[in-house]
């Protein structure tokens, strides 16, 4: 089939089109209703069909005869190991780990939090979380303790499962503590906190409520996949929004199973036994599709990295491990091969390693701009293909749908509408635009299988955030265009939410931090271009009225309390204290035109604001 004309019947008949993908899974009773509508145009995917994950992803496989084949392959490059597990190894480590969580009063609807680094052990909790049908709540291990703590009070778990320590390229980031501290901070008292002790850091446990993974490990009883409806919650995931609340994407089981099984042969052209890598962390939507559910779902076996694109050790770190494990497919963010660009402009590391195994080089999580795309071709031979997509959706809404038929490439495009989507471009009134005009990018309602069935606790702030801006449509939060040949351009986010180093960050909750300095009168933080990383956060510091602090002084504390309270992962280095900030009459900052000055953009200077000479004081501090 065409991808025009698989494209048409996903959208004509949506109803059909998924009960056909929805055969493609294991299901303990498959779905008589496909799509059960709710007044405000979202619905439910598979409302009576009943599955467990776990299954699909590992149970599955072993019945289908891949026992034996490899599922998940660990390779550290900061520990210098790598080991592998089979799917019958897995599924075995799953099952006890489903037990011992059953063991500690665990059950189907209870959430867990996941604290871990790159680790096998933190895929075996989440994949023994869906075992039970406990839903688990992954946190970056990147996030600051408060990050921790606020996700604890809003996820409630029961248990916390973490390890004793991280490793970010030589330093070792002992965890337990930064847990002990979040655990402090919250409200909500989880009753559990698993370790996972790893040889190079022993945590200290505290009597009554820490447990010690290997000892639950040894005494508990492997358990079998329990029964859950399609449409209860498998896990939440936390991510950036315009406050500084992180919104908890929900997602289901049953669509999220049936999705992101169909993206595995769409997007990724995945077949069984292909060794996929998304060199992602588990703690990202990247991590949880694709390093765990989607090529568990599709019987490949999965890489899981603990390492950098550089300096664990060099710029051929990817290289490698394409070579030493046969990676067939490779999903990163352009920020790793920008990474690897600038320290390997010529990429001579490639050549020390045989890399024919690959076949398909896959962009996502930011903006993959046109350098990187060429440099990347022209090095690497291969097909180099952009896809869009977002915590919300779990899968790529746009991409070259190489699984029907593969798309000639528009650099800075992320090509076409995956089928499923009915993509549209709309004016702020909300009426569609023109061919090649910019405007809000938007998803037709009903979004297809594996999106986000609400916030955790807040489907006010779900209807609010997606349903609402634009009536019968999705509302994605990003700008862009479509070309004459039917080719998505998604120039960037519309809202206070941007993107550094594929990581999705809030300029809102940073500004909430800055604000909070007792020397602070006003502040704003804004995402200027950086050549690495795509976007960086500045602040722009406004000093009250009396304070006697010195401007350099303020500038280091508020980088510092940013690091402690949100996570280093949230790169803001510079603080800028100004005289005045940029307003519109009525006191709205403007942070569109002050990111356009830091980028030496051109701009219009908009009939509402206050006082124009400020645009040119505050160009001077960014020439500065
Ligand atoms: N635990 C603790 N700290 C972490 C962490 C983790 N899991 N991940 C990152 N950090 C820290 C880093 O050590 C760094 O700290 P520093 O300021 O003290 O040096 C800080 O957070 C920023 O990290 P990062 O954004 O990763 O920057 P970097 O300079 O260390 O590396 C890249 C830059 C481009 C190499 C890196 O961002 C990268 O590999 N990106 C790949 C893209 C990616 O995985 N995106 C995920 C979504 S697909
Ligand atoms: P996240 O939810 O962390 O995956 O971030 C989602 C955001 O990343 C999107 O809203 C976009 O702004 C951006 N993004 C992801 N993929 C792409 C892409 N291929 N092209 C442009 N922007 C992207």
């Amino acid at each position: 089939m065409s991808y025009n004309a698989e494209f048409r019947r996903s959208i004509d008949d949506p109803e059909s089109f998924w009960r056909d993908r929805a055969q493609d899974i294991a299901w303990m009773q498959p779905p008589s209703v496909i799509w059960r509508a709710k007044s405000n145009g979202h619905g439910e995917w598979f409302p009576d069909g009943v599955l467990n994950t776990c299954d699909v992803a590992l149970d599955a496989n072993i019945r289908a005869g891949r026992g034996d084949q490899k599922a998940l392959i660990h390779d550290s490059a900061v520990t210098g190991e790598s080991r592998s597990l089979t799917y019958a190894e897995l599924t075995e480590q799953v099952a006890l780990f489903a037990g011992a969580l059953a063991a500690q009063g665990i059950s189907k609807g209870d959430r867990v939090i996941i604290y871990m680094p790159m680790i096998p052990e933190a895929v075996i909790a989440m994949l023994a979380c869906a075992r039970i049908g406990a839903v688990h709540c992954v946190v970056f291990g990147g996030f600051a303790p408060h990050e921790l703590a606020v996700r604890i009070n809003d996820a409630e778990p029961k248990a916390i499962v973490t390890a004793s320590c991280g490793i970010e390229i030589q330093r070792v980031i002992a965890y337990k503590p930064l847990v002990d501290q979040a655990i402090n901070e919250a409200d909500h008292k989880p009753e559990h906190c698993i370790v996972f002790q790893r040889p190079q850091l022993s945590a200290d446990l505290q009597p009554d409520r820490d447990l010690d993974w290997t000892v639950l490990m040894d005494i508990a009883d492997p358990v079998a996949p329990v029964a859950v409806q399609a449409t209860d919650p498998l896990y939440i995931l936390y991510t950036s929004g315009t406050t500084g609340k992180p919104k908890g994407v929900v997602r289901d089981n049953g669509g999220h199973a049936v999705a992101l099984r169909y993206s595995m042969s769409l997007v990724y052209d995945a077949k069984p036994g292909d060794v996929y890598w998304a060199a992602s962390d588990v703690g990202w939507v990247v991590g949880h599709s694709y390093i765990v559910y989607g090529p568990l779902f599709a019987g490949c076996t999965t890489v899981m990295y603990e390492g950098k694109p550089v300096k664990t050790p060099d710029a051929g770190a990817f290289w490698r491990v394409c070579q030493d494990h046969g990676v067939n497919l490779l999903f990163t963010a352009p920020t790793a091969f920008r990474a690897i660009r600038k320290e390997d402009p010529e990429a001579d590391a490639m050549e020390h390693y045989d890399i024919s195994s690959l076949r398909s080089l896959f962009l996502a999580g930011e903006r993959l701009d046109p350098p990187t795309y060429h440099w990347l071709a022209e090095k690497t031979g291969l097909p180099v293909l952009d896809h869009w997509w977002q915590t919300e959706t779990g899968w790529a809404i746009c991409c070259d749908p190489i699984g029907i038929e593969p798309m000639p490439a528009k650099p800075g495009s992320a090509t076409v509408p995956s089928p499923g989507y009915n993509v549209d471009i709309v004016d702020p009134r909300g009426k569609p635009v023109r061919t090649m005009e910019q405007g809000q990018v938007v998803v037709k309602l009903p979004l297809p299988p594996g999106c986000l069935t609400t916030i955790w606790g807040d489907d006010e702030r779900f209807v609010k955030t997606y349903l609402a801006p634009v009536p019968g449509y999705y509302f994605s939060g990003d700008g862009g265009y479509v070309d004459e040949d039917g080719y998505v351009f998604i120039m960037g986010r519309t809202d206070d939410v941007i993107n550094v180093a594929g990581h999705r960050l809030s300029t809102g909750e940073m500004e909430e931090v800055i604000a909070a300095h007792p020397a602070v009168a006003e502040c704003c933080v804004v995402g200027v271009h950086d050549d690495l990383k795509g976007q960086l956060p500045v602040g722009l510091v406004l000093i009250k009225d009396g304070a006697t602090i010195r401007p350099d002084e303020l500038e280091e504390e508020l980088v510092e309390m940013v690091r402690e309270r949100i996570g280093a992962i949230a790169s803001l280095r510079q603080t800028i204290v100004v005289d005045r900030l940029p307003k519109t009459r009525s006191g709205k900052i403007l942070r569109r035109v002050i990111r356009q000055i830091a980028d030496q953009e051109d701009y219009a200077v908009p009939s509402t604001i206050d006082d124009p000479a400020i645009l040119e004081e505050i160009s001077d501090h960014f020439r500065r």
